[in-house]
């Protein structure tokens, strides 16, 4: 089939209108994605365990954790306000776990245990209409696993 000049013409301008608004769009897409790193990989019981999270912008509201397959306000482990004075606040999956948030919106859980195991999830509001999220998965091994082993071992 012969496509008239014409019609080429107008097809490739908004092709390129296309690829121009691609373009523009793109380093907010990338500034979209929230990661978060699990330090160590594989806790062990009674291993302090970071998750850190990489993605995070300068300027945020606020940040939730989750410990729960739904992120709501039974599953929350705490809220960080970074402009209050004491900026973490406690939630009611809390419980006895010892998390502390940091204004980078990683948190660290000191003396993980097999029952900390789970999803993790943390919603970061930049603004009213901005939530940025993020989810992983936690095992914490119990006693003398293959890890453990290897741990003695480097010792
Ligand atoms: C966030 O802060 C904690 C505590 O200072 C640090 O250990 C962690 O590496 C930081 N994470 C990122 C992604 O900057």
């Amino acid at each position: 089939m012969k496509i008239p000049t014409r019609t080429q013409g107008h097809f490739s301008k908004s092709l390129l209108l296309s690829a121009l608004i691609l373009a523009l769009w793109r380093p907010q897409g990338s500034q979209a994605a929230l990661h978060i790193q699990k330090i160590p990989e594989r806790p062990q019981k009674n291993q302090d365990l970071l998750l850190s999270v990489q993605g995070v912008p300068d300027t945020f509201q606020d940040i939730n954790w989750y410990l729960g397959e739904e992120a709501y306000g039974g599953t929350r482990l705490f809220t960080y306000i970074p402009e209050l004075q004491r900026p973490q606040r406690d939630g009611s999956a809390m419980k006895q776990r010892d998390i502390v948030g940091f204004p980078n919106g990683s948190m660290l859980l000191r003396r993980a245990q097999p029952t900390d195991s789970g999803t993790y999830q943390v919603a970061i509001t930049i603004n009213p209409a901005w939530t940025m999220k993020a989810k992983t998965e936690v095992q914490v091994a119990d006693g003398w696993g293959p890890s453990r082993a290897w741990w003695a071992v480097g010792l």
